[in-house]
């Protein structure tokens, strides 16, 4: 009997003491294959302009699984007149994507920020509410069946302790409530039927008025069949650390029975070792999260984010791998 148990034993205090039991043989070498060992994606924001540099290319393909083209599918980008898509920059992204079999996250079709002028400058709800519905199906219909998950609606809900929608075109011309994100929803549903869709905003990575404004949407829609299938937590964190409830507040979301993906993920700051503390404790978070299935940085390199100053990334400007990047893949293969 005691025989028996003896092994159990032995190896729980392993783990207790965080002791690797796996044959470190078979651990994976690179993001991406880590997380695929743990069932998830590892992606980054990819720029197009980038994608002839070899460096940027080679560290891409390496280690990444997930691409997210970082301005290129926004609306300015696909649409900058009235009902004439222009996808160049885009479909390039997803055909290099396509041939080095990474998954895509499609970002973003309702937005805000990055609106070609002409939309700023309708006035009517009803004139709104036909152009986001051209655009949705244009966008999304153009990439039917190529988009893993899409952030549909991306960053309606205000900063603050208010917890209502931020005030934009859309809050202005469509209303306070969110008829309007249902209904971006719905269409998208309509026009890519495969595609996972999600809402995805920042400064909801902890419990605060602003992600229960998001929670009480989701739940809402959840409990009326408003085809919402996923939440994503952008995560742009900075040296002060992770929210001690990080984890539980993906919990709950996935509670709601929605994946919940970590979306633009960057964490600035100079001291390396803090740095890579907090990306480690974002990795483990999202791995204790059973529907947390996706994790992607907001960019590649420091060279290119789009707060370099801060060094947010896990490659430095050489494409070196940084502390962060070695807590990362440590996590990834516990
Ligand atoms: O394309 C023009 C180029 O023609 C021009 O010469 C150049 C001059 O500055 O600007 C270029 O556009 C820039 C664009 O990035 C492409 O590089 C814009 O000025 C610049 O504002 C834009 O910034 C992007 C930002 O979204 C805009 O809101 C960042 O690259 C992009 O990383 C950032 O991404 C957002 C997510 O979409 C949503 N969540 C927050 C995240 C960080 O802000």
């Amino acid at each position: 009997m005691i025989g028996k148990v003896r092994p159990l034993v032995l190896a729980a205090a392993l783990v207790v003491a965080g002791v690797a039991t796996a044959d470190p043989a078979e651990a994976a070498t690179t993001l991406g294959a880590s997380a695929a060992a743990k069932g998830r994606f590892f992606g980054a924001a990819v720029a197009n302009s980038h994608l002839g540099e070899a460096a940027y290319a080679t560290t891409l393909d390496r280690e990444f699984n997930s691409v997210t083209p970082e301005n290129e599918m926004k609306w300015d980008a696909t649409e900058p007149n009235p009902g004439q898509f222009t996808f160049g920059a885009a479909d390039n992204i997803v055909n290099h994507a396509r041939g080095h079999g990474q998954s895509l996250r499609g970002h973003t079709l309702v937005w805000h920020n990055q609106l070609p002028g002409w939309v700023n400058q309708i006035t009517t709800g009803s004139a709104l509410m036909t152009a986001m519905q051209r655009h949705i199906n244009g966008v999304a219909g153009h990439y039917r069946g190529q988009i893993a998950y899409w952030d549909v609606v991306n960053e309606a809900f205000a900063d603050g302790t208010g917890g209502g929608l931020r005030s934009s075109i859309w809050t202005q011309r469509l209303g306070f409530n969110t008829g309007w994100i249902e209904q971006a929803f719905r269409l998208a549903r309509t026009a890519d039927p495969n595609a996972k869709l999600c809402y995805n905003d920042y400064n909801t990575d902890g419990q605060n008025a602003k992600s229960n404004a998001v929670f009480n949407m989701v739940r809402d829609f959840k409990a009326r069949g408003v085809p919402i299938d996923c939440v994503g937590f952008q995560s742009h964190l900075n040296i002060n650390g992770v929210p001690g409830d990080y984890q539980a507040n993906l919990q709950r979301f996935a509670n709601l029975g929605v994946d919940v993906q970590i979306t633009e993920l960057d964490i600035g700051g100079s001291n390396f070792t803090t740095q890579a503390n907090n990306y480690r404790t974002v990795v483990q978070a999202c791995l204790n999260v059973s529907r947390c299935n996706r994790i992607v940085t907001w960019g590649v390199t420091d060279k290119y984010s789009w707060r370099a100053s801060s060094t947010p990334l896990l490659f430095d400007g050489n494409f070196n791998k940084k502390p962060a990047y070695n807590s990362v893949l440590a996590v990834l293969n516990s």
